[in-house]
């Protein structure tokens, strides 16, 4: 028997929907980014999030069952982020999406955001093997998990301070190079020689698989003031800085698949559509002889594809009441 699932993603400045069929796979996704017009404040504005979130997510709701050529009373579920993320921005998508749940008279089907990271390379790759490392690299979450099945996560290592996504968004930010601050640093580093500086690669020293950001930004800032400042010593410390996060997750990789022996690593999240980090980690794989999986491209970043998805693997413990509940603050694992 097949599943519809509709997905609705809107935990930050991203608004999302998809069309998941258990049988068929993907059938739809699409996205509005409202990365524009954040971009002069230097960073998301949570007011701004949630009132684009209510512009455009119904409309994208009809594009994607459009696109699917399904109609909603098709359905089976929907699937919406209930957390982690911005409040207001998270109720955008649990409201609708539970509301139109119970309009329909389908199930609904509340998915933790990072769960839908974790399982998007799955999305393309149904020959993934369990159990698994899973390297979650996002805005706001740093993570080595070990994966046992779908479902069963432990989290064996995570960021002390600052996320991935967030080191290279402050990081970009303190190079003046505008938001969002990943894409930026990357495309810039392109044109600089990683040798030019020498970064450290934090919290490798010692044993443990947790990781340290926040000292890398400071390290770049301090290393910009005492060059030429010129455009060459900006692409030279994009590089550089790319290459010690990149070097520095290989690092953690590499022990987490030892201590626990499994033999395939997933990288997913915002920051794993980073080349340099992805180049790193399949030549890390390769001499180590484990397999290693991103996702497309595409669904590095949030999307709603990754939302369906995950749901469609909860829809035997859907949500029984009515509420619209959201956790901002959702712990994973
Ligand atoms: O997963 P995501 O879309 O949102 C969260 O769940 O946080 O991740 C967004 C993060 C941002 O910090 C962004 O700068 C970073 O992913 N990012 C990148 C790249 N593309 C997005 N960081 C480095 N290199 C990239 N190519
Ligand atoms: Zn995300």
């Amino acid at each position: 028997m097949s599943n519809l699932v509709l997905g609705i993603e809107s935990s930050c400045d991203e608004t999302a929907a998809a069309v998941y069929d258990t049988r068929r796979g993907l059938l739809a996704h699409a996205l509005y980014s409202q990365a524009a017009q954040h971009a002069r404040f230097g960073g998301v504005v949570p007011e701004l999030a949630s009132r684009d979130h209510i512009r455009k997510v119904l409309p994208l709701v009809e594009q994607v069952l459009e696109q699917a050529k399904i109609d909603k009373e098709e359905l089976t579920a929907i699937a919406y982020t209930k957390g982690p993320g911005l409040i207001g921005a998270l109720l955008v998508g649990a409201a609708v999406g539970r509301s139109l749940a119970y309009a329909l008279g389908i199930k609904a089907v509340p998915v933790h955001h990072m769960e839908g990271h974790l399982l998007a390379p799955l999305l393309d790759d149904s020959a993934i093997e369990f159990p698994f490392v899973a390297l979650l690299v996002s805005g706001g979450h740093t993570m080595l998990v070990s994966v046992q099945d779908i479902g069963k996560y432990q989290v064996i290592g995570e960021s002390v301070d600052d996320a991935a996504g967030e080191a290279f968004d402050k990081t970009a930010r303190l190079l003046g190079l505008g938001y969002p601050g990943g894409p930026a640093l990357a495309k810039l580093a392109v044109k600089g020689d990683a040798r030019a500086y020498q970064f450290p690669r934090p919290m490798t020293g010692k044993p443990g698989l947790d990781f340290s950001f926040s000292g890398l930004k400071t390290h770049a800032i301090n290393t910009f003031k005492q060059s030429d400042k010129n455009a060459k010593a900006k692409a030279d410390i994009a590089a550089a800085f790319e290459t010690a996060v990149a070097a520095t997750m290989a690092i953690k990789c590499k022990r987490a698949i030892e201590q626990t022996g499994f033999k395939t690593l997933v990288v997913s999240g915002g920051v794993s559509a980073n080349l340099t980090i992805r180049r790193t980690l399949l030549e890390f794989a390769e001499q180590k002889k484990i397999k290693v999986h991103f996702p497309r491209q595409e669904f590095c970043t949030d999307n709603a594809a990754m939302i369906a998805f995950a749901g469609s693997f909860y829809l035997d413990v859907a949500q029984d009441d009515l509420d619209i509940s959201v956790d901002a603050r959702w712990g994973f694992g």
